[in-house]
């Protein structure tokens, strides 16, 4: 059994948990894994590679080989500096579709589990306390509404000096929610034992400093 400590954040797209568990994770000085990232890493090694969404044995060795590199907040890939190109937003889509591929999660796995070393790990996903990190010590499901999470999405998108609709973020805000939701292999939802945060009219130092006093807590 591994005693290393972990808090999983687990949400749906743009509600932050990723400025959150990389906060909570610089607060306390631990590891922090952004398991997205590793399923847009896939979604990337496919488009490049030209493998459809529907090929699962494809995608699965795609997966299964994947060695990323992160570091000071940067991540390479097969030695290239890809940390911008995963955030566009063909790639975040496609990573989606793929994610509902049981395979490919069984692949990615191990991966994310070898995060988890000394001190401790903070890890932001979608079922980091349900399937990948059961045992965490501390759960938390970080929810926003629609129309924050698409606010929030247009000005990191525009600070990167992507352009973007506000109508269209919308949109495909809903059809990922879905997507995600309704999905057979690891499905948004909360853990039994989560604690539930809404960060619709919360900034982001708020929601850091309560789930820090969550943990203080335990
Ligand atoms: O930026 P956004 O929150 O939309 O996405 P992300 O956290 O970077 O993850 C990209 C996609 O990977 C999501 O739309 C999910 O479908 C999928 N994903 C997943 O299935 N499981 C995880 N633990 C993390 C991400």
């Amino acid at each position: 059994m591994n005693e290393v400590p972990v808090i999983a954040i687990d949400g749906p797209t743009a509600s932050g948990k990723g400025t959150v568990a990389q906060r909570v994770a610089a607060a306390l000085g631990w590891h922090y894994l952004d398991s997205g990232a590793l399923y847009r890493l896939v979604a990337l090694r496919a488009l490049q590679a030209g493998v459809a969404a529907a090929d699962v044995a494809a995608l699965t060795r795609l997966a299964r080989s994947l060695r990323p590199q992160f570091d000071a907040g940067r991540v390479c890939l097969d030695g290239r500096d890809v940390t911008d190109e995963i955030r566009r937003e063909d790639v975040g889509a496609l990573a989606s579709r793929i994610a509902v591929h049981p395979p490919l999660r069984a692949a990615l796995l191990d991966l994310q589990r070898g995060f988890r070393c000394p001190p401790g790990l903070v890890a932001d996903g979608r079922d980091m306390a349900t399937v990948v990190f059961p045992d965490a010590g501390l759960k938390v499901f970080l929810t926003a509404s629609v129309e924050a999470r698409a606010g929030r999405r247009h000005k990191q998108l525009s600070e990167k000096g992507f352009p973007s609709n506000i109508a269209i973020l919308l949109q495909d805000l809903r059809a990922r929610d879905e997507r995600d939701s309704s999905r057979s292999a690891a499905p948004l939802r909360p853990a039994k034992d989560a604690r539930q945060l809404d960060s619709s009219d919360l900034a982001i130092d708020e929601v850091v400093a309560q789930i820090l006093r969550w943990h203080g807590e335990r």
